[in-house]
């Protein structure tokens, strides 16, 4: 059993995900960013990783899995700065597996991540006041994931590891 956690990271969040699931697996298993994967043959399972970038899947993200997981068996994590319960957070991350159609799905998690300072910064400038409330939101942000979200994304690995 070979696997590949990939993953996509801006401003490092989503790493700490991939991180935690990559330390949680068992056996054979290789940790890559994005660009250093060509494709995804040769591994019997793919953990996924990326931000909500505007709503959706950021759009390296979503390129990645049209381009390479078609018919792979893969489990998706996603982080984003709204916490987990906000609503209409759920239309986000449907588009997220909605990019992963091609794919057989055999897991998905998401978790807060922080809303780094620069990003706050740019957002508060933005002419659209949803953008501009986004960007004030960045104090509740600090500090995730938190060790709490890290373990939550151990057991999730296990959890698929197991089903695989
Ligand atoms: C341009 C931009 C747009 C974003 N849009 C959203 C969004 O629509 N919803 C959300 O919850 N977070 C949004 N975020 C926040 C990121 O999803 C969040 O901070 C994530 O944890 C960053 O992960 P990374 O450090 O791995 O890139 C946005 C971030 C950026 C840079």
């Amino acid at each position: 059993m070979k696997t590949l956690v990939a993953y996509f990271s801006q401003t490092g969040q989503t790493k700490k995900v991939a991180d935690a699931i990559y330390e949680s697996i068992e056996g054979d298993k290789e940790l890559k960013e994005f660009s250093e994967v060509e494709s995804l043959e040769g591994y019997d399972l793919s953990f996924i990783g990326f931000p909500i970038i505007a709503f959706g899947p950021a759009a390296q993200g979503k390129e990645f899995l049209e381009q390479k997981a078609a018919g792979k068996k893969v489990a998706l994590f996603i982080t984003h700065a709204a916490p987990e319960d906000q609503e209409g957070i759920g239309a986000w991350l449907d588009k997220c597996k909605e990019a992963a159609a091609g794919a057989e799905l055999v897991g998905f998690f998401d978790c807060q991540g922080e809303l780094s300072e620069q990003i706050a910064e740019f957002l508060m400038k933005n002419e659209d006041p949803t953008m501009r409330s986004f960007g004030e939101r960045r104090p509740e942000t600090i500090g995730q994931p938190d060790e709490s979200r890290l373990q939550r994304a151990r057991d999730f690995a296990k959890e698929v590891m197991g089903k695989v």
